[in-house]
């Protein structure tokens, strides 16, 4: 299994949950503290490697098919957001996003599908968002990226199925890593990483004959924010702040999130 942005969040969920259930993984990312810290916990391999760089992606898969024989899964995750209203939008700020968010994605997957179709098999999964599900304020960029990926892993789907390749789109609501330097979360009500990597490995471990195309993931509500759902009219303005201020945690409503 290829995963790209392995070394933290999602992706390092991600190597961790494909390792105990017997993968060999090789996963990428940036920043060399974190690959050693997720390949010394998991044993994977790691390598350091930015996917806007197309030389990096071939050495990424000569190095995954010299270290595995074969590429079965190759998981897309590797992106970054950056939020600005149109107006205000720096435009090269949205290509350099996208060189990472789409064309990445795109440049390493050209490289590896030859050797999937060669063995007329393997699984290809695209983390999107729901923000590529709904618009949102100041989300052109990011979201604009996402709707991309979705849109891609449908065309995908059409070049890849009549070769035995399955193409996953998973769109996980707001999931609690260090996404866009935010720490420390403990919100009852939002995702964990190892949610969406719990999810990931039941759509790849399901038989070869189901195809899970598109997969929108949300946090089902704890019990703080469900008792907030209920309280009626103007209560529901109030009650909420007490809740909060009692520390019974957040209420929001995970669809009005960008992520
Ligand atoms: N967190 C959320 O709420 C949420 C919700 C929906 C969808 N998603 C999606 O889930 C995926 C993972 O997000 P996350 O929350 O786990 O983010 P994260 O904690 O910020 O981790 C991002 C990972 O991607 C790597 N990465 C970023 N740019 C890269 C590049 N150019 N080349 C190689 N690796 C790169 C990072 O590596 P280094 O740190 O080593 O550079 C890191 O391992 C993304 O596709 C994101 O859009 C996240």
């Amino acid at each position: 299994m290829l995963i790209t942005g392995g070394s933290q969040g999602i992706g390092a969920a991600i190597v961790q949950h494909a390792r105990k259930s017997g993968h060999d993984v090789v996963f990428t990312g940036r920043n060399d503290a974190h690959i050693q810290e997720t390949a010394a916990k998991t044993g994977a391999h790691g390598i350091k490697a930015d996917v806007s760089s197309d030389a990096d992606n071939q050495r990424v898969v000569d190095e995954a098919l010299k270290k595995m024989g074969g590429i079965d899964v190759l998981i897309n995750n590797a992106a970054f957001g950056y939020n600005a209203e149109i107006g205000s939008l720096d435009v090269n700020a949205m290509r350099t996003l996208f060189a990472t968010n789409v064309f990445g994605a795109v440049d390493l997957t050209n490289r590896v599908v030859p050797h999937m179709t060669s063995k007329a098999d393997g699984d290809i999964v695209n983390i999107a968002s729901t923000s590529g599900m709904k618009g949102a304020k100041g989300a052109t960029v990011y979201a604009g990226s996402k709707w991309a990926m979705r849109g891609i892993t449908q065309c995908w789907q059409a070049d890849l199925r009549p070769h035995g390749i399955r193409v996953i789109c998973i769109c996980p609501s707001e999931v609690q890593t260090n996404w866009m330097g935010k720490t420390g979360r403990n919100n009852p009500n939002k995702l964990y990483a190892e949610d969406i990597a719990a999810t990931i490995m039941a759509g790849l471990e399901m038989p070869r004959r189901v195809l899970w195309t598109e997969l929108a993931v949300f946090r089902e509500q704890s019990v703080e924010g469900r008792l907030g759902a209920w309280v009626p009219g103007c209560l529901g303005a109030w009650v909420p702040g007490c809740l909060g201020a009692l520390g019974a945690g957040s209420i929001e409503r995970e669809q009005r999130v960008i992520r």
